[in-house]
């Protein structure tokens, strides 16, 4: 294995793994030393048509030899053919989209543009949510180690348990302009809303005139087995927040919004200097094409069930839980030294905040037999 590489320049941030990533291609990236690792981790829930898919690399380099970047004070083909393909994917009322860099801006935004199109000041989230780092985003933190980092938190967050219908109908007042959640919790360890759950939250929302937002930035671009989570138990939420694989690894973000929520912006209202550029619109529209015209979605459920299948036999296995290719494996064990023990065999995993649960977030590229090497060296370990 190679040596983690930290800079002296750089801000130790993060808690590194014990590797140095070079090169990816598919679901597997190679280190320094030129070994292979099958990533089940996905760049971060990121490399959503796998590491340097041909077709969104070819689009990043022509889109660079076209035009770098100009803002949003002109328009760009490139920004429109992204919108539409993203806005085509999109359940009814679903239409628009407004382009920024990261997930948690795409909060940012949405909680915004509930609040302005509600006159209303609030926020409702949940226990075990996270949406982002930045003010608004990590206010709205259910993770309190998060909301902690972030203070002096914006006030105006309130928060109820997950999937606790009672709890949101109390605290849904005429001061909340929208409920923030994550359809599936994933930081928390991979938490499903189920279908009563998040049909009752749309009603609430209706009756008190509160607008829904879902942070589809780790659910949405098919990581779940449809294109987007909105649409599913016939729940069309108002907001969505989109960033991770929408560019299959080049920075983006977007707020896909209703024909309503649409009609409250004007013009300067909103903005971004970087958000909607050339390259990471070419990027998303390549990665829109690929998930579409690959079937990755189908290749996702399919894989989703060969996972679960394959894990749930696994000794050590208490729970395999969430939806396609957004997985929490609950162990009877800590989940460290197996992560570590895969990452020595080849195999990228990610943690959780629950000790014991391990997340795999791959590459909606990832193959049957992929899979079946991961379940091997996995039955090993466990
Ligand atoms: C559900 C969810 N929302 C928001 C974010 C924040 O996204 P970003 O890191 O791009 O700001 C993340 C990041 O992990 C996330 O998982």
């Amino acid at each position: 294995m190679s040596t983690p590489s930290l800079s002296s320049a750089e801000l130790p941030t993060y808690t590194r793994w014990p590797v140095t990533i070079v090169r990816g291609e598919g679901s597997t990236v190679w280190d320094d030393s030129g070994r292979s690792y099958l990533d089940l981790y996905g760049g971060h829930a990121v490399a959503a048509t796998g590491h340097c898919h041909p077709e969104v690399v070819r689009a990043i380099r022509e889109q660079a030899g076209d035009l770098l970047f100009y803002s949003n004070v002109v328009a760009l083909p490139v920004r429109a053919r992204a919108a539409e393909a993203i806005a085509a994917q999109a359940p009814a009322p679903l239409s628009k989209v407004f382009f920024v860099n990261s997930g948690t801006e795409a909060n940012e935004n949405a909680m915004r543009l509930a609040r302005r199109a509600t006159g209303r000041t609030d926020i409702l989230s949940f226990d075990g949510g996270f949406h982002g780092r930045t003010a608004d985003a990590i206010s709205a933190a259910g993770l309190a180690k998060y909301r902690e980092m972030g203070k002096p938190n914006v006030p105006g967050h309130r928060f109820v348990p997950f999937n606790d219908l009672a709890a949101a109908e109390a605290a849904l007042d005429e001061n909340v302009a929208a409920v923030l959640i994550e359809p599936i919790q994933s930081m928390a360890g991979v938490i499903t809303a189920p279908a009563s759950y998040i049909q009752g939250l749309r009603t609430l929302c209706d009756e008190r005139g509160a607008k829904l937002i879902y942070d589809e930035v780790q659910t949405g671009f098919g990581r779940t087995g449809t294109f987007f989570y909105a649409g599913r138990h016939g729940v069309v939420p108002d907001l969505v927040a989109l960033a991770k694989g929408i560019g299959s690894g080049f920075p983006m973000g977007a707020v896909l919004v209703s024909e309503e929520i649409a009609a409250t912006v004007k013009p300067e209202d909103y903005g971004t200097t970087f958000g909607g550029g050339p390259l990471a619109c070419a990027a998303a529209e390549a990665t829109t094409r690929v998930i579409l015209e690959e079937g990755l979605l189908g290749n996702v459920r399919a894989g989703s069930l060969r996972l679960k299948q394959g894990l749930a036999g696994l000794p050590g296995v208490r729970e395999v839980r969430g939806e396609g290719f957004l997985l929490g494996v609950a162990l009877d064990k800590p989940a460290r030294p197996a992560r570590a023990a895969l990452l020595s065999r080849g195999f990228l995993v990610g943690g959780s905040d629950l000790p014991d649960v391990l997340r795999l977030l791959p590459p909606l590229v990832l193959t049957a037999e992929e899979i079946d090497r991961f379940l091997e060296a996995a039955r090993g370990i466990l």
